[in-house]
């Protein structure tokens, strides 16, 4: 029996919380326990949802500040994001009490212009939610909410690191509820494979190599199924950007929260000669204050366990091995917890992980492209698409070179990192697969669409 150990990365001595890994069977009564819920939840009408909803938005509200410290706590993000992030799952849970009230489906003309044929949203029954903990509240919010919104409901299985956060949002978000609608079940990898073999729809954020299993089993039965998988990001820097601007955003895109996001910016590729916009960002990026993430003004801290550390040093070591140049950071910081320093780097070999894989740390490196065409090439030459950012003044260079971006989110002159939450989510190629998430594109997952013909019954 697996024992989960949830401790503060900032003071490894201090469990947040410890747990039992739920067993395969344990899922399996979870989603038996859901399964019998949803049947009335599904017939509720949609503004007794939308109400439940908008109460569970208001207690989540009322909970914010030690929702807030246990998030500080657990993941270590720093104050000022980890508060905004709680607010943000307040905005989620109020939009979509709202969506429930917008129309559920289409009218077609019928073929014999007497009969109705409309093609309705139905819910699938019981969603499988697995969540990563570097944001443990918006995003179980922003696959929970639609979900129950729409009929559904959930079984939800957040990562071990986040699970104290995630129990008190559960028991937030249940006062609301019906019995057995939403239930959280402790766990890593078994729990999670009995939740994606048990649920009617599967929608999972986290690594690459887990969301291509979850995938494959989804299919395998085939259920509904939609993984986000992470990014390799790059932020592209022209020479008539505004520099000091454009090296504030990218400071923080690449090293706020310790560049724990799948939206961080990894590669800064800069056009032309890199010396000034490096200087640039080797001073905004030390402009960031490295501290305990519950003091105001932290915007890094550590990252989430020893094992990240070890990555980024690693990552680090590989790029110092082959000749690379560290230009600021490249060791752990000397105190308690797990802190790597905002590490940059440059004189990258081609092939090493900072420039190919998702490190997942505070850490990036900048690369010189020749012109708009190489750059966009450096910056398309990755398995991820997940986002990506263009830094210029310059309106044709902005709309020629986004279009040519393979990244589900294109920003021009704004980080990569931050993403609103009413709008669709999600990148291209190896960083995500089916359905978009966030927004109205939410309902295109947790629903699936029946044609309905109501012929009149007399000639
Ligand atoms: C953001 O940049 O605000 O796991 C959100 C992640 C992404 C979410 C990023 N799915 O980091």
């Amino acid at each position: 029996m697996t024992t989960l150990v949830s401790r503060s990365p900032q003071r490894p001595d201090d469990i947040v919380v410890e747990a039992r890994e739920a067993t395969a069977q344990e899922v399996g009564s979870a989603v038996g326990g859901a399964r019998a819920a949803q049947h009335e939840w599904a017939r509720l009408p949609a503004t007794s949802r939308a109400g439940i909803l908008a109460s569970a938005a208001e207690r989540l509200a009322a909970a914010a500040g030690e929702l807030t410290e246990l998030g500080i706590r657990e993941v270590g993000k720093p104050r000022s994001e980890m508060s905004g992030e709680v607010a943000r799952g307040v905005a989620i849970l109020r939009y979509y009490a709202q969506q429930t009230l917008d129309p559920d489906g289409t009218t077609l003309p019928s073929a014999d212009g007497r009969s109705l044929l409309l093609a309705v949203r139905r819910p699938h029954g019981v969603a499988g939610i697995i969540t990563p903990w570097n944001f443990p509240v918006a995003i179980p919010l922003w696959k929970v909410a639609p979900a129950l919104a729409y009929g559904n409901a959930v079984v939800w299985k957040p990562a071990p690191q986040a699970l104290a956060t995630a129990l008190l949002l559960a028991k937030v978000l249940a006062a609301d509820l019906p019995e057995g609608l939403l239930s959280v079940v402790p766990g890593d990898a078994v729990a999670g494979g009995a939740l994606v073999d048990a649920s009617d729809a599967i929608s999972f954020t986290g690594s690459l190599d887990v969301g291509r299993a979850v995938v494959a089993a989804a299919a395998a039965r085939p259920v509904a199924v939609q993984a986000e998988m992470g990014g390799q990001n790059a932020s592209i820097v022209f020479a008539d950007a505004d520099v000091a601007r454009a090296a504030a955003a990218i400071a923080t895109a690449a090293m706020g929260y310790a560049g724990q996001k799948c939206t961080a910016t990894s590669r800064v590729v800069v056009v032309g000669n890199p010396d000034q916009f490096t200087d640039a960002l080797v001073a905004a990026v030390g402009a960031l204050a490295v501290g305990d993430p519950a003091d105001a003004g932290v915007a890094v801290g550590p990252v989430i366990d020893d094992a990240a550390r070890r990555a980024v040093l690693d990552a680090t070591d590989e790029v110092r091995d082959a000749g690379g140049r560290i230009l600021s950071g490249g060791r752990a910081a000397g105190r308690e917890g797990y802190y790597v320093l905002p590490t940059l780097v440059d004189r990258v070999a081609a092939g090493a992980r900072v420039l190919e894989e998702e490190v997942f740390g505070p850490i990036a490196a900048v690369v010189a492209a020749r012109d708009a065409d190489d750059a966009v090439r450096i910056a398309n030459g990755v398995r991820h698409g997940l986002a990506a950012a263009v830094f210029t003044s310059d309106l044709d260079t902005a709309l020629d070179v986004s279009s040519r971006l393979d990244a589900g989110l294109v920003k021009v002159n704004a980080p990569t990192s931050g993403v609103d939450f009413y709008a669709p989510f999600g990148g291209t190629k190896a960083s995500s697969y089916g359905a978009r998430e966030q927004g109205k594109a939410a309902r295109d997952f947790y629903t699936w669409s029946q044609t309905v013909t109501i012929a009149p019954s007399r000639r």
